[in-house]
């Protein structure tokens, strides 16, 4: 079978150099001493992804709520993000005590920045751009919408990490949030993530947060449960980081092969927007009845995946059907991602698009 996405084969270049890391923290004797080693990651994270600062948390979700928190966002303020994304950036939202307000996205499944404007009312305070899928949102558009509303902009750049947008790094010129979930481009083993920023008040103030220090004037947030990313996680991560090129051209080279070989014009790869750096966390397609698709790649041993449905559809957040969310209904429902980790080999690729090639609709 070859799966979606397999860890340990994804691991398997990097496990000796992590474990390595992973030993020298029983050399440590203290706290502070292990501290240190996140410390020292959110450093090279910061350079790597040209921001100012960085900050190692538990999660990509917990990137988010505090980002959202520190930007003074608070209860029934209204946050725009797309429909189309996984749940947890919605979560975030909804966690502090905002509502999420979905938006539309586009062919290239990101957001449509053109119909961001009229969802925007009094009480909206902040947008989330999502860079799904390893791909870059409209950003200038989106900037110059929040210039003019005076709005916070929060990039979620959890599947993302080292995309570009016009040769500048994703969460580097506003807050990123980043997940270092294990099917992230940059992953730990289990769950952590980071937070970027240039804005020393803010970055401050989740620091404090993170490890309140009772001199100090407790802030807003200061009295949150304690959410740093720990030691195991950020020695692991700093192997993924000193690999992390290494990485993102595999990530390219793959979906090269995949865009070559397949030749069945029954179903369109998603493309994307080629002056931007797309660094493919997954190869998405489109095609009618997916349902047929799937169950026929299953039986050719091939794992591939309808990974999320619009939020605004789902149980959970379901809303009026709404007629400016229609592209987001209809595109969807026919997306289907392909088996694309590091560590797939490109024997497996060719079977993949041989077994592509032969489907019929
Ligand atoms: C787009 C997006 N946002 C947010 C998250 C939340 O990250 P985490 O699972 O680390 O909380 C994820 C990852 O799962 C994600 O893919």
């Amino acid at each position: 079978m070859i799966k979606f996405c397999d860890y340990s084969k994804k691991n398997q270049n990097f496990k000796k150099d992590m474990i390595k890391e992973i030993y020298t923290l029983f050399n440590k004797t203290n706290e502070y001493e292990l501290e240190k080693c996140t410390q020292e990651l959110e450093k090279k994270f910061a350079r790597y992804n040209n921001s100012t600062f960085s900050i190692g948390v538990n999660s990509g979700t917990t990137a988010l709520q505090l980002a959202l928190l520190v930007s003074g966002i608070k209860k029934n303020n209204k946050v725009i993000i797309p429909t189309y994304t996984y749940i947890a950036t919605a979560l975030a939202v909804l966690n502090i005590g905002a509502i999420p307000i979905f938006a539309d996205i586009k062919e290239d499944l990101t957001i449509d920045e053109n119909k961001i404007e009229n969802l925007i009312t009094k009480e909206t305070k902040a947008i989330i751009p999502v860079h799904l899928h390893g791909n870059v949102c409209e950003m200038d558009k989106i900037n110059k919408i929040c210039e003019k509303y005076n709005l916070t902009l929060i990039e979620d750049c959890s599947q993302a990490h080292g995309a570009e947008y016009k040769g500048e790094k994703v969460g580097s010129k506003n807050i990123g949030c980043f997940s270092m979930h294990s099917s992230k481009i940059i992953s730990g083993l289990g769950s952590s993530g980071i937070i970027t920023m240039n804005n020393k008040e803010k970055y401050e103030q989740i620091k404090e947060c993170l490890l309140p220090n009772s001199n100090k004037t407790n802030n807003i947030i200061s009295k949150r449960t304690p959410c740093k990313m720990d030691a195991i996680q950020a020695a692991i991560i700093k192997i993924k980081l000193e690999n992390v090129e290494k990485i993102i051209e595999r990530k390219i080279n793959i979906a090269q092969k995949y865009k070559e070989n397949i030749s069945n014009n029954k179903i369109k790869l998603i493309e994307t927007n080629l002056k931007n750096k797309n660094v493919y966390r997954d190869i998405c397609i489109k095609i009618d009845n997916p349902d047929k698709f799937i169950s026929y790649m299953k039986e050719n041993d091939i794992e591939v995946k309808q990974l999320y449905a619009p939020l605004h559809l789902t149980k959970f957040f379901k809303t009026n059907k709404n007629k400016t969310l229609s592209i987001s209904e209809e595109l969807c429902k026919k997306i289907v991602c392909l088996p694309n980790y590091y560590g797939i080999t490109d024997e497996e690729i060719v079977y993949i698009c041989e077994k592509i090639n032969e489907y019929k609709l």
